[in-house]
C-alpha cells in the first residue's frame, strides 16, 4: 500500500522511531490496551507535495487556540490504538496532522483517516509552548509506567521534590539522564485543557511530568530521548521497590553525593 513515508528517509525515521519506542512501551507493561500516546512535530520534514496533499477527514476542533502551531504538521498516535500494534504498523494506528490557519483546528492528511489520540490537547499545547519559547523539542509521550504511577497513590511523593529527590538519590544515572526532576501535577481529568495548561506550568521546571494516579508526560528533542527519561526515573522506582522488597528503607545517595553529581556533569538542579 502506498504510504507518504515512501521515498521520504527522513520523515519515516522519524515516524519509525516512534514505532520503535511504542514496541518498548508496550514489552515494559505500560500500555495496557490503548494506554499512552506519543505525537512528534515532523513539520520539518514536510515539503511542498505534502503540503498540497488534500484533507482525508472532516476539520476538527482541538479545543484550544494555538497560535504558533499555524501550519505546522504532526504525527499522532491514533485515539484507542494500540502501542503494540502501532509498534509495526505506525501508519494504521496513528496519522499526520495538519494545523489548520485559525490555529484552534485540524484535518488528517495521511496515511489513513485515523482519529488522533484523546490526550490531544495536552500535546499540541505543550508543542505550542515549545516554539513560543524557543525550545528544541519536538516530541511528547505519555504512558503508564506502573511503579511511578504506584508512587502517585502516596501523599507524601506528591508534595514538591519529594518523590524527584528520592528517585534521584538511587542510583546516580538518574539524575544526570533526567536533570530537571519529576514535576507533580494533581489529579485531572485525563484529555481535558485543565490538563494541558498542568502540564505546560509544569513543564517550566521538569522535562518529566506525573499526572497524579495516570501516568507520566515527557518531553525532548525526540521520542527517543523522552523515553529515556522516563525510563531512567522508573528505574529508580524500581529499585526503591526491590529494596522496600527485601525489608528495609534504602539509604540513597547523600545531598553531598548528589551535589558532587551535579557539579561533574554540570546538571541545572
Ligand atoms: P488514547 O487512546 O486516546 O491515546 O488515550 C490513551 C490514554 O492513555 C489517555 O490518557
Ligand atoms: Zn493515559
Amino acid at each position: 500500500m502506498k504510504s507518504v513515508l515512501d521515498n521520504r528517509p527522513a520523515l519515516a525515521t522519524e515516524v519509525y522511531k516512534v514505532a520503535e519506542i511504542a514496541g518498548y512501551l508496550w514489552e515494559k507493561g505500560w500500555a495496557e490496551r490503548n494506554g499512552g500516546n506519543i505525537t512528534v512535530n515532523i513539520t520539518e520534514h514536510i515539503d511542498d507535495e505534502i503540503k498540497a496533499l488534500p484533507a482525508i477527514s472532516e476539520i476538527k476542533s482541538i479545543g484550544v487556540t494555538l497560535p504558533h502551531l499555524k501550519g505546522c504538521y504532526f504525527y499522532c498516535k491514533g485515539t484507542n490504538k494500540r502501542m503494540r500494534d502501532l509498534a509495526r504498523w505506525p501508519m494504521q494506528n496513528g496519522s499526520i496532522i495538519r494545523i489548520l490557519d485559525d490555529c484552534a483546528s485540524y484535518v488528517i492528511i495521511a496515511d489513513e483517516p485515523v482519529m488522533p489520540t484523546s490526550e490531544l490537547p495536552s500535546h499540541l499545547s505543550v508543542h505550542n509552548w515549545f516554539i513560543e519559547t524557543g525550545k528544541p523539542y519536538k516530541a511528547s509521550v505519555h504512558t503508564h509506567p506502573i511503579e511511578l504511577v504506584a508512587m502517585t497513590h502516596c501523599k507524601r511523593f506528591l508534595e514538591k521534590d519529594v518523590a524527584t529527590n528520592l528517585l534521584w538519590s538511587m542510583i546516580p544515572e538518574t539524575k544526570a539522564f533526567c536533570p530537571r526532576g519529576l514535576g507533580i501535577i494533581p489529579y485531572t481529568l485525563p484529555g481535558s485543557n485543565e490538563l494541558a495548561e498542568a502540564t505546560i506550568r509544569e513543564l517550566d521546571d521538569y522535562d518529566v511530568v506525573m499526572w497524579e494516579k495516570h501516568g507520566v508526560f515527557a518531553v525532548d528533542t525526540d521520542v527517543m530521548a523522552a523515553f529515556d527519561q522516563i525510563d531512567v526515573l522508573n528505574k529508580s522506582a524500581l529499585i526503591y521497590i526491590a529494596s522496600k522488597n527485601m525489608g528495609f528503607e534504602p539509604d540513597g545517595m547523600s545531598q553531598e553525593q548528589m551535589r558532587e553529581m551535579s557539579k561533574a556533569f554540570n546538571l541545572p538542579k
